[in-house]
Formats: C-alpha cells, sequence, structure tokens
C-alpha cells in the first residue's frame, strides 16, 4: 500500500480539560483530562488513518512534551519519524465546558539551525519511501521561512507530490518548489494575494508555482481551480460543531485523491465530504464516518467558469 508522509514542524500535545463551569477566580476540580498528539500534519495522518491508509508522521518533537505527544501516537497506531530536538515541544490547552471552549496555544519551541539541518536530512531519507508528502501548518521560531520551499523542492527531486497547507511567508515562500496542490482558505488566500475575489487569488497563486489550488470557504465548501478544470463543490448543509481543523480534512481527503490519481471532481467530493465529518467530530483530526459516507453521495459539484 502507498505510505503518505505528513511533516508537522510544529507538533503538539493537545490538552482538554473539560469541566461543568469553571470560575477564573477561583479554584476549578476539572472532570475529565485528554491528552492528544495534535498539529496540521499530524490531523491529517489521525484522519488517513481512520480511512485505512499508510501513514508516516515527521516534524520536530522535544522534552517531556514531545515524548508524550509521540506516546499518544503510538497509542493511536500511527507510525512516528518525529526528529528529537533540544527545545521542549508546545502544549495546547483547550479548556471545555458545557456551553464554552477556550483556547491557551503555548508558543513552541525555538529550533537551531543544526537542528533544521538535521530535519532536512532525515526528511530526504523519508521521502524515499513515501508516494506523497504533506507539508502542513505553522513554522516554529528557528525555521527558515523558506523551509516548506526547501522540502518541497527535495520532494519533487525525489518522486514525491506535495501538497502544500499553510499561511502568511511561509505559504508564500512554498509555492516556489511548485507543490502540486495547494490548500489556502478563505483569508489565507486574500493574505497571500491581495485579491478579494476567490478566483482571482488562486489564479494569482497558480501564476506563483501552485500547481493546482483548491481553496476551502468554511461551510460555503471548496473552489479548485486546477490544471484540468474549475470546480466548486458544496456540502448538503451547514453543520455545527468544531470547525477547526475542518481544513486537515480538505487535505487529507486531497492527498489520497493524488496518490489513487482519481479523477478532480472525486476528490474534491471526497474532500468535502471529509471535512464536513470532522467538524462534527469535537476532536481535530477525527471524522465521523458515517456523516463522511452519507456526505459523499449528498456534495453537490459544478463547474465554474473562469
Ligand atoms: N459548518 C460547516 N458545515 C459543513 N462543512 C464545513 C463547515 N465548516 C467547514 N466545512 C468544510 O470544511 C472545509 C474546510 O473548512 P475551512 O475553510 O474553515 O478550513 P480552514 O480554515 O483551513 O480550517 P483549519 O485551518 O482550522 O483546519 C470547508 O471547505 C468545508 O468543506
Ligand atoms: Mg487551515
Amino acid at each position: 500500500m502507498q505510505v503518505i508522509l505528513t511533516v508537522t514542524m510544529n507538533a503538539a500535545l493537545d490538552v482538554t480539560y473539560e469541566l461543568d463551569s469553571v470560575n477564573w477566580k477561583s479554584v476549578n476540580r476539572v472532570r475529565t483530562v485528554r491528552n492528544c498528539a495534535g498539529g496540521k500534519g499530524i490531523n491529517v495522518a489521525r484522519l488517513l488513518k481512520a480511512l485505512g491508509r499508510r501513514v508516516m508522521v515527521s516534524g520536530l518533537a522535544g522534552g517531556a512534551t514531545g515524548a508524550a505527544l509521540r506516546a499518544e501516537l503510538s497509542k493511536d497506531g500511527i507510525a512516528d519519524a518525529l526528529v528529537p530536538i533540544a527545545g521542549e515541544s508546545r502544549r495546547t490547552l483547550a479548556i471545555v465546558t458545557t456551553d464554552e471552549a477556550t483556547l491557551l496555544n503555548e508558543p513552541g519551541p525555538t529550533v537551531s539551525a543544526r537542528e533544521w539541518r538535521h530535519f532536512y536530512d532525515h526528511f530526504t531519507t523519508l521521502v524515499e519511501d513515501a508516494d506523497a508528502v504533506v507539508l502542513s501548518g505553522s513554522l516554529p521560531p528557528g525555521v527558515p521561512l523558506d523551509a516548506y520551499a526547501v522540502l518541497g523542492k527535495a520532494a519533487r527531486r525525489l518522486g514525491a507530490p506535495v501538497v502544500l497547507d499553510t499561511s502568511g511567508r511561509a505559504l508564500t515562500e512554498g509555492l516556489i518548489a511548485h507543490p502540486v496542490v495547494v490548500k489556502p482558505n478563505k483569508e489565507e488566500l486574500v493574505s497571500a494575494t491581495g485579491f478579494e475575489e476567490t478566483l482571482a487569488a488562486t489564479a494569482a497563486l497558480r501564476r506563483s508555482g501552485a500547481e493546482n489550488v483548491v481553496a476551502s470557504l468554511g461551510d460555503q465548501g471548496l473552489l479548485a481551480d486546477t490544471t484540468e478544470g474549475c470546480w466548486r463543490a458544496v456540502p448538503p448543509r451547514r453543520l455545527v460543531g468544531n470547525a477547526t481543523g475542518a481544513g486537515d480534512g480538505v487535505v487529507a481527503a486531497l492527498v489520497a485523491g493524488l496518490v489513487d490519481e482519481s479523477p478532480w471532481p472525486r476528490r474534491l467530493v471526497e474532500a468535502t465530504a471529509l471535512s464536513a465529518a470532522s467538524v462534527i467530530e469535537p476532536k481535530a483530526g477525527s471524522a465521523d464516518l458515517d456523516v463522511y459516507r452519507q456526505f459523499r453521495e449528498e456534495v453537490t459539484l459544478e463547474s465554474c467558469s473562469r
């Protein structure tokens, strides 16, 4: 079976505290504590695993938090080739009550130039066994802003197609490596190109190096601007849930479609269904597979004119 390699340069241990309510000025009793390995590439890998795909997770992990997140990956049966660093991996803390959620995200460790070079060497060996590579999420301090361009070029040279999902300079620099698929959301599109109009923005990203662009537009679904045509995919209804990490569902389905070489319309239906199914699930990186199967039959797909 084909292997999909996902890279998470800023991996995290996602800690969730569940309580009935919080009194911010007093002592609170936490009802349940849940730990889970997080970061976009890891979430993509978890979704791919749920679809029965073979995955390999890489990126950076350090300290006791790094060890804890690796232990969580192993519990989930996900093969990890995370590279050790001296700094302590970050934690994200979600404080969830019956009616609200508060997120506290640690900044993450600073990565040394030596650690980055070591990661690069490690990455090139991993890519040799990979059929596709997902580069997603933010870059921690110390990792060069053109990291995704450097990794993307190496992957291209070694014959592995790249899916890129990031924002800001990491995105604009990453385009230099000509990723096969780029998956910005609305905000990332506008800030990378200056164009408010989605098709004008996707065209600009393609001129800057993206081979195909799949823009995710929240509950409006997807707009794909590809070498084979342009389509809109719309979910059958708006779902209420946790939309954080819905983009990871899009990326997981797109990379699966890429290795299968399935036609674009099929990939887009899959991506819309899987991302909607991940909105339903409270935890990022997991999806309600019944909703996924049902939505695959109900997503509307239409061609758009450029
Ligand atoms: N409320 C919703 N109901 C149904 N589908 C949704 C909803 N919100 C998002 N989706 C699906 O998930 C996809 C990705 O969502 P969105 O554009 O918000 O991604 P994102 O901003 O990259 O998310 P993140 O970076 O947090 O993973 C959408 O294109 C759509 O198909
Ligand atoms: Mg996103």
